[in-house]
């Protein structure tokens, strides 16, 4: 491994203990009624995952020179959408597995109905978060650009409207810009927008350093999905802790599917160049997160 992948590493490692607390603190109590329903959200969010989406809010926060203390419940209130958007794509209707971060999905651990509510509900506390945190920047204009990010992000515009283009599409034989369009949508807006929430939480920020995050948001979102399609296909699932080659069993429309392997690969070594090439304007203040970048490309999981 890289000096810089190992640096990369450690700095994961503590962004990823930092927002494990961050998230527990901020669920409800087990001990809560309706009982049942919490254990269900804690079991969902915690003890799990790469927190991408987090991380990425939290090295974008850090180019901009932002306290990681101010921007923790903005990176909260996007792992819990997250962990929403994957609670529901598990239940029978969407993908049907049973195997989610190394266990039993929610629906598998609890039942069908508890997964609706679970997902609902952890898509209320992001937004109660953004409204209602005492830790983030107290400017309203602030959390109302927060908010709307995230709602566009994860609307019938964005990662719901992907999800559907998904469902529709199983078992046809669609073309590569509608898989990169419903790529784009299902993974990438949230990805964009965790990026874009960063920049929102820095006041006045120079609109040539938000283009340049936009620009380096986009092509990290697909190209996160396509890694997504090549893992179903190459790894396993013990590696992945979900079932490998489930894409495939379901007739998914996939990069790998339609293009084929070393052409979808090909197109995610482009992509994160393209990214790379637009923090440019950051400078020196971006190495967290052209870090981050070398460490996607790189993921096994
Ligand atoms: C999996 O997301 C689903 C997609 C949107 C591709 P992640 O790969 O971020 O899953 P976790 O959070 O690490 O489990
Ligand atoms: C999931 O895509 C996208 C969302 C959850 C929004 P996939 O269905 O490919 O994700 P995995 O492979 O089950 O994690
Ligand atoms: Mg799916
Ligand atoms: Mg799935
Ligand atoms: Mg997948």
């Amino acid at each position: 491994m890289s000096a810089a992948l190992e640096i990369a590493g450690t700095q994961l490692e503590a962004w990823r203990a930092r927002m494990e607390e961050a998230l527990a603190r901020r669920l409800p109590r087990a001990e809560e009624l309706p009982e049942r329903l919490h254990a269900a959200m804690r079991y969902s969010v915690l003890g799990g995952g790469k927190r991408v989406r987090p991380i990425l809010l939290l090295a974008t926060a850090h180019a901009l020179g932002l306290q990681e203390a101010e921007v923790e419940a903005a990176a909260c209130a996007l792992e819990l959408v997250h962990v929403y958007s994957l609670v529901h794509d598990d239940m029978p209707a969407m993908d049907d597995d049973d195997l989610r971060r190394g266990r039993p999905t929610c629906h598998k651990a609890y039942d069908e109905a508890t997964a609706l509510l679970v997902g609902d509900a952890l898509q209320s506390l992001a937004f109660q978060l953004l409204a209602h945190d005492p830790s983030l920047p107290q400017d309203p204009q602030v959390r109302v650009r927060l908010v709307g990010l995230l709602a566009e992000a994860i609307g019938s515009r964005g990662m719901a409207g992907g999800q559907a283009i998904d469902l529709e599409s199983e078992g046809l034989k669609i073309g590569i810009e509608q898989v990169e369009r419903m790529h784009s949508l299902k993974t990438g807006a949230l990805i964009r927008a965790s990026v874009m929430m960063g920049a929102a939480c820095a006041s006045g920020l120079d609109p040539a350093l938000e283009r340049a995050l936009a620009g380096f948001a986009a092509p990290i979102g697909l190209a996160f999905q396509i890694q997504d399609d090549l893992l179903d296909e190459l790894s396993d699932t013990a590696t992945l802790g979900k079932a490998a080659g489930a894409d495939r069993e379901h007739g998914k429309s996939t990069y790998p599917s339609i293009l084929g392997i070393p052409a979808s690969q090909e197109r995610v070594r482009r992509l994160h160049q393209q990214a790379l090439d637009s923090l440019a304007p950051l400078g020196r203040g971006a190495d967290a997160l052209r870090a981050v970048t070398d460490w996607l490309l790189v993921r096994r999981n």
